[in-house]
C-alpha cells in the first residue's frame, strides 16, 4: 500500500492496482476471484475488469502502467498482443507466445508470463487428484489456449500427448515446436479412429458456439477423464460428451480459472491464496443458478 499527502495535508492510503482486460469483460469472474484472495491473505489491493478491443490494447495498457498499475491479467482476444507487449517474457511465456500476466518490474520494464498452463495441471493433479504420469493424453484444438499447456503437460511425463485439430497443419505444426520436451505428435479429428486416450481436454473453441468437434465413439478409455477448458453455469458440451460416453469424471475449467489467478496472485504479492475455498465458493453459486436456465455462451477462463 502507499500513501499520498494531499493539498490539506491528509494522507490517504492507497491500495496497488491490478486489472483484467478483455473483450467481452462484463461477465469475467476474475474481479471477485482476486478480491477474495486478497481478503483471505490480508492483502489491499483494487482490481477491476475493463473491456478493451484489441486495437486499443497497446494504448489501455500503456495508460495502465503510466498511472501505476502494478499487473495485469491479459484474455481473450488480447493474450498474444499482451506477449508481444512485454519486454521480459519468462521461458513459459516464451514457449506459449500467449500470456494472461503482465507484471511491472522494479526496473519498470513489464515481465510477461503464461499461468494458463500450470493452473490447468493444478487443478487436474491437485484439486482432482488425476495422475498425469504415464497417461495417454489428447487435446482437442491447435490455437492458443492448446499452445499454452502443452509444456506443463509435457513436463508431467505422460506416456503420449496427441494434438488434434480441425485444421490438420497447424496440429502437426504445434507439435512439431515441442517434440525436444516429449512424446507429442499432432493430427486431424478422423485420424483418431481405434485410438483411445486416458484424459481428453478440450480446448477448442467449439463450446462457445455450443458444439463439439467431430470424435470416433470409442475415444476414452475405460476410467478415462474429460476436462473442458472452457467452463459456464450449465455443463459444457463437452462436458456433456464426456458424460454420454461414461467418462470416470467429466469436469470444466472453474478450477482452471481459479488456479491460474492464483499463480497470477502469487507473482504479484508473493503469497498463496487458498484456491480450494474460492473454487467451493463459485461453485455454489452456480449450483444455486437456476436449474432450468438456458446458458448456451461459455466462458474460457477470464
Ligand atoms: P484460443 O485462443 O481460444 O485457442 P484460437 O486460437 O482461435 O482460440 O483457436 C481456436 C481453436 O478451436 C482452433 O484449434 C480451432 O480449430 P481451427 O484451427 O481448425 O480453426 C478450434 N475450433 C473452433 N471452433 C471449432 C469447431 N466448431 N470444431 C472444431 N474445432 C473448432
Amino acid at each position: 500500500m502507499g500513501s499520498l499527502e494531499s493539498k490539506k495535508g491528509i494522507t490517504m492510503t492507497i491500495s496497488d492496482r491490478y486489472a483484467v482486460f478483455g473483450q467481452p469483460i462484463k461477465h469475467s469472474k476474475s474481479p471477485r476471484i482476486h478480491r477474495i484472495f486478497a481478503e483471505q491473505t490480508g492483502q489491499s489491493l483494487s482490481y477491476d475488469a475493463q473491456e478493451v478491443p484489441a486495437k486499443q490494447f497497446s494504448a489501455a495498457t500503456d495508460v495502465f502502467f503510466a498511472e501505476g498499475g502494478k499487473g495485469l491479467n491479459c484474455t481473450v482476444p488480447l493474450k498474444e498482443l499482451a506477449w508481444a507487449y512485454a519486454g521480459k517474457k519468462t521461458a513459459r511465456a516464451e514457449l506459449s507466445k500467449a500470456v494472461n500476466t503482465l507484471t511491472v518490474q522494479p526496473d519498470g520494464s513489464i515481465l510477461s508470463d503464461n499461468t494458463d498452463g500450470c493452473g490447468l495441471v493444478s487443478d487436474l493433479m491437485i484439486n482432482h487428484g488425476i495422475s498425469l504420469a504415464g497417461a495417454r493424453i489428447l487435446i482437442l484444438g491447435a490455437g492458443g489456449a492448446s499452445r499454452g499447456i502443452i509444456a506443463p503437460i509435457l513436463e508431467q511425463s505422460p506416456q503420449s500427448l496427441v494434438i488434434a485439430n480441425r485444421t490438420i497443419d497447424k496440429a502437426v505444426n504445434l507439435a512439431s515446436e515441442f517434440h525436444d520436451k516429449g512424446r507429442v505428435s499432432g493430427c486431424g479429428f478422423a485420424a483418431l479412429n481405434k485410438q483411445q486416450f486416458d484424459l481428453i481436454l478440450n480446448a477448442t473453441s467449439a463450446s462457445l458456439s455450443d458444439s463439439v468437434p467431430p470424435l470416433p465413439e470409442h475415444l476414452l478409455a475405460e476410467n478415462g477423464i474429460c476436462y473442458d477448458l472452457a467452463y459456464g453455469n450449465q455443463p459444457t458440451p463437452f462436458v456433456r460428451w464426456g458424460i454420454e460416453h461414461h467418462a470416470a469424471k467429466s469436469l470444466d475449467g472453474l478450477g482452471m480459472l481459479v488456479e491460474q489467478a492464483a499463480e497470477a496472485f502469487f507473482i504479484w504479492r508473493g503469497v498463496r491464496p487458498d484456491t480450494q475455498a474460492v473454487i467451493e465458493v463459485l461453485n455454489a453459486e452456480r449450483k444455486a443458478s437456476s436449474p432450468f436456465e438456458t446458458i448456451t455462451t461459455n466462458k474460457k477462463y477470464v
